[in-house]
């Protein structure tokens, strides 16, 4: 697999047998995470490229890093044009300063908008330039800034494609176990698992912040197309029971078997372990 096949489209090079259908979600599996940071970039550069002032929904976390850095080669080696993309990420801290670099603004900034050259326009808020992050500076508005996000991922004309990763919980986005099915971007506490999961990121696991503002199941299930990437024997469990289980809020995922368009990129870590017919 390798980005040269991106000309003739993202499935050039995918053996017809790793690709699998799971209810109305297809899965693609891959022998190694690079590959499937390939894969994933190879998905998001298409996007861009079919839709240069289109709305993408963008996901951080460990998973992302590679695709990301396979997407910045991409996008500069295909001239892809952002600078009319609008972007949406699925969550941030809170509260967290942009200047921490476990902050997702931060991270976004550091593996992909500025590598990639988006233009931003910092302005110590949600938006800068067209990329958005659910960074609320002052405690005495959030709810105000979790309409106002919401409020302009509609005005932006919804979400086209929205990057997800999954924690090993289920959650998507900060949607923790026994998120509501309606549910809209809001401030939720972050459940101990997650915040222990992403103690790595932070100089002590106390720094974790216990909160975090994270679009809901009901904005993620409004996007026309999903794209989910998970790597890894951690996330085994998380993606049984998100597809092979019948729904079920303690699994925050499973939503996404009522979603019509879902793409799954998984490697053979996870795919080897899954009850495929
Ligand atoms: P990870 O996070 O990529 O760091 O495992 C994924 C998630 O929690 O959604």
């Amino acid at each position: 697999m390798s980005l040269h096949s991106f000309q003739q489209g993202p499935s050039q090079g995918i053996e017809a047998n790793s690709i699998r259908s799971i209810g109305e979600a297809t899965f693609i599996m891959l022998p190694t995470p690079e590959e499937v940071a390939v894969v994933a970039a190879m998905k998001l550069g298409q996007f861009i490229k079919d839709d240069p002032a289109g709305v993408l929904g963008l996901a951080t976390g460990g998973t992302m890093v590679e695709p990301y850095r396979v997407l910045v080669e991409l996008i500069s080696s295909q001239s892809l044009k952002v600078d009319e993309l609008t972007t949406f990420n699925l969550d941030e801290y809170y509260p967290i300063s942009v200047e921490n670099e476990a902050s997702y603004r931060s991270y976004m900034n550091t593996h992909l908008f500025i590598p990639a050259r988006f233009p931003l326009t910092p302005a110590n808020g949600a938006q800068w330039g067209k990329t958005y992050v659910p960074y609320c500076p002052s405690e005495g508005d959030i709810e105000d800034f979790c309409d106002e996000y919401e409020r302009a991922i509609i005005a932006a004309g919804g979400v086209g494609l929205q990057l997800l990763g999954i924690g090993e919980n289920g959650h998507i986005g900060f949607n923790e176990p026994g998120s509501s099915a309606d549910s809209i971007t809001r401030i939720v506490p972050l459940d101990p698992s997650t915040r222990a999961a992403n103690a790595r990121f932070f100089s002590t696991p106390e720094e974790v912040p216990t909160h975090a503002i994270t679009m809901g199941l009901s904005t993620i299930m409004a996007s026309e197309e999903v794209l989910l990437v998970a790597t890894g024997h951690k996330k085994i469990d998380a993606i049984k029971h998100a597809f092979f289980s019948p729904p079920t809020p303690e699994i925050p995922a499973s939503i996404l078997q009522h979603h019509s368009k879902v793409t799954v990129i998984i490697d053979e870590e996870i795919g080897k372990a899954l009850p495929f017919k």
